[in-house]
């Protein structure tokens, strides 16, 4: 099952096990009604998150890196121990200071720049595996309780 989420509506896919959300990201409702859907943890949490851009490099870097901690956010809530996260992040101010925050969280980080991604863009990826124990916050939901309003499965 693959669950896409983006404040934005997405087209819908013609596959029977991909399903999306529209909401924000950064929002609790968001995470718990990850955690209702994926009661067992995920083995992958892929962000590709980017702001509408301003035109303006500190602003829009900021506000990027401020998306790259909430998907941070949602892997420590959802991945299961040996499960795979990877992060987009712009690089700039508080760059380092994520990648710190990332490894106090994971026992395998790699930054990576993909072939496909342009060399003058300032974009890279954060590869992590390995959640620390203590750090997956433990909020899935027992199998009993039922899904929050608004999503059916199916
Ligand atoms: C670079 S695009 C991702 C494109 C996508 N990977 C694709 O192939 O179509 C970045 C996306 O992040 C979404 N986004 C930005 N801020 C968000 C937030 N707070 N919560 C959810 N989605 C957000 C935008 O709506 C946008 O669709």
């Amino acid at each position: 099952m693959i669950v896409g989420v983006d404040q934005r509506p997405i087209p819908p896919l013609p596959l029977e096990n991909v399903k999306t959300i529209v909401g924000d990201v950064r929002d609790d409702e968001i995470i718990e009604l990850l955690c209702s859907v994926f009661r067992e943890g995920i083995d992958v949490l892929l962000s590709d998150l980017s702001p509408d851009v301003s035109g303006v490099w500190e602003v829009d870097q900021s506000r990027q890196i401020e998306l790259a901690k909430a998907a941070l956010r949602v892997a420590k809530s959802l991945l299961r121990a040996e499960g795979w996260a990877v992060i987009k992040v712009f690089q700039g101010a508080d760059f380092e200071a994520f990648i710190e925050e990332v490894k106090n969280s994971f026992n395998y980080v790699r930054v990576v720049k993909p072939q496909a991604s342009r060399k003058r863009s300032a974009e890279v990826y954060i590869v992590a595996r390995g959640l620390r124990s203590g750090d997956a916050t433990a909020r899935r939901r027992s199998p009993s309780e039922p899904l929050p309003r608004g999503y059916s499965p199916g």
